[in-house]
């Protein structure tokens, strides 16, 4: 039985531009640590991330360290680069905190946008977004690009809309990339999000073309003014590949069940949320593929130059040196009494203060989470995290969904047409003084769209690949579909009609599981 779900809205097609990209897939994770050798270098890290790349990563990597990596837990062997971001976890009313699974491993897109793209040079190495954030300076939903101010476009505030949490309900028309800004709630998510939590990240792009580093890992990079698109700043003009990681959390196993959502590093927000990359591949190659590996499609498979290997196969990297001597006394993944690192929840919206690498002290501080997230507040002390031996995660979900399948919206996240945005927005105000749901609420019940299943559409691209003895085909269809657009300006409602392509994926199996992953 054949079943069509949808995934994403790709947009490339419609902007006329001439955008190419790759989709890295890296459906295992490499670890789950408290790892960062780029902002907490040898040493234990302030809290845990969610690592895939090369197997030589470590406390203390280097470009030189992943290039000798034996392995990739991606599925390109010459990409032995290291791509980490915080990991998500599930706080029980008790506050008994459990990593939350992560579906399909991570994507990193590499994404073609500008002119004469320079490959990242040996060692290079940069930090997308900011642990310590709390808080979201501008309009929400974001003001249409054209519209977009000074304001809009600061460094700091095209960081904040580069990150994007997309609330996944596969029954319906995806949302755009980078559109929502921050960790939906979980009344929200229990509503809305039945297949979970898409998190998101834009790098920036510009490059001041010397350093391979800077002291906050950030300042020798710059987004263009669009954060995907648009003109790079003075100073900056090197166009990189613009990287975008994409990582699912399966929130929805905990539809009903009182507690929240936190990421490792004790934002509940979502606004603190970050992405590590280390460049890890061969300079000439890289620079090849980025000159080569242009088919619009993205499929790995596409670009002539990789040398593709399966899933599974690419599972069976793991962490190499799984070497700080504290980690393995580590259980990230719990269920736990709190984060690893006793890492305290900080709501904001103050700036967080800074977490300490190499802690295992017990906390001083306890945390209560907010009345919205279950029937009462609770009180909850942190506990130092039991004594447990390291161990490698198990991929059971990557292996039995075959991966988060996804593809960014090539355009850039808001799906332009004739200026509308093709979801239908609708600002509620939240009035709760409860720091967590201080989080503006944006209700994105997409605009109905023709069932796209009964809809006449051309596949412009198949691609096959197997997980768990199972054959899956993923048909990627051209459809077009009408869309009723609304405007996000309160005042008055406008609507246009619109043409949009979506992707499908189309799956041979008897039950619904892939629709799910
Ligand atoms: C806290 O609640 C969860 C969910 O009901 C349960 O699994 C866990 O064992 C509880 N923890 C403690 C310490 O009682
Ligand atoms: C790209 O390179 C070409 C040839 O060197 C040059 O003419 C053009 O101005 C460059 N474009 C940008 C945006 O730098
Ligand atoms: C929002 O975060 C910034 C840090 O970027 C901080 O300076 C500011 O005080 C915060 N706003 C509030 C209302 O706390």
């Amino acid at each position: 039985m054949k079943s069509t779900t949808h995934i994403a809205a790709a947009m490339a097609l419609l902007s006329g531009a001439a955008d190419a990209f790759w989709r890295m897939e890296c459906h295992s994770r490499l670890g789950l640590a408290r790892l960062d050798p780029i902002v907490e270098p040898g040493e234990v890290a302030s809290h845990a991330h969610v690592i895939h790349g090369g197997s030589n990563f470590a406390e203390d990597t280097t470009y030189e360290d992943l290039r000798d990596s034996d392995c990739t837990s991606c599925r390109v062997t010459q990409d032995t680069s290291a791509y980490w971001t915080p990991s998500l976890h599930f706080v029980y009313e008790n506050g008994t905190t459990e990593l939350v699974n992560q579906v399909g491993g991570m994507l990193a897109y590499y994404l073609l946008y500008g002119e004469n793209i320079t490959a990242f040079p040996a060692g290079f190495q940069m930090l997308a977004g900011d642990t310590r954030l709390r808080n979201f300076s501008g309009a929400v939903p974001d003001p249409e690009k054209s519209l977009w101010t000074a304001e809009d476009k600061t460094q700091h505030n095209l960081g904040q809309k580069a990150l994007g949490f997309n609330c996944l309900n596969y029954a319906k028309t995806p949302e755009g990339s980078m559109y929502r800004h921050f960790l939906p709630d979980k009344e929200y998510m229990d509503a809305n999000c039945a297949d979970g939590i898409r998190a998101e990240i834009f790098f920036p792009s510009c490059w001041n073309g010397k350093d391979l580093d800077s002291t906050n890992h950030r300042d020798h990079m710059k987004y263009p003014d669009l954060v995907n698109d648009g003109t790079c700043p003075e100073g900056f003009e090197t166009r990189v590949p613009s990287l975008f990681y994409e990582t699912i959390w399966n929130t929805a196993a905990y539809n009903g069940v009182g507690g929240q959502f936190v990421w490792a590093n004790g934002d509940p927000t979502g606004y603190g949320y970050h992405g590590d990359f280390i460049m890890g591949w061969e300079v000439d190659f890289l620079q090849s593929a980025v000159d080569t590996c242009t088919d619009p499609s993205g499929e790995i498979e596409a670009c002539p130059l990789f040398n593709i290997i399966t899933e599974a196969e690419a599972a069976k990297c793991t962490l190499k040196n799984s070497v700080v001597k504290a980690l393995s006394d580590d259980d990230c993944a719990g269920p736990a009494d709190g984060l690893c690192g006793n890492v305290p929840i900080q709501y904001g919206p103050a700036y967080a203060s800074k977490l300490n690498p190499g802690g295992t002290a017990p906390p001083t501080s306890a945390v209560s989470l907010p009345a919205s997230s279950g029937a009462e507040a609770s009180t909850t002390s942190i506990e130092a995290v039991p004594t447990l031996s390291y161990k490698a995660p198990t991929s059971a979900v990557t292996d039995k969904y075959g991966g988060g399948i996804s593809v960014a919206n090539v355009n850039g996240g808001d799906v332009s047409v004739g200026g509308e945005r093709h979801n239908t927005l609708k600002t509620t105000s939240s009035s709760s003084t409860t720091p967590a749901a201080a989080i503006p609420v944006v209700t994105s019940a997409p605009a109905s769209v023709a069932d796209s299943e009964s809809e006449a559409g051309s596949i412009i691209a198949t691609s096959t690949y197997t997980s768990a003895g199972t054959v899956y085909e993923v048909a990627i269809e051209e459809v077009e579909v009408y869309v009723t657009v609304e405007a996000a300006a309160p005042a008055r409602k406008r609507y246009a009609h619109a043409h949009a392509h979506h992707m499908h994926h189309r799956r041979d199996k008897e039950h619904g599981l892939l629709g799910r992953y």
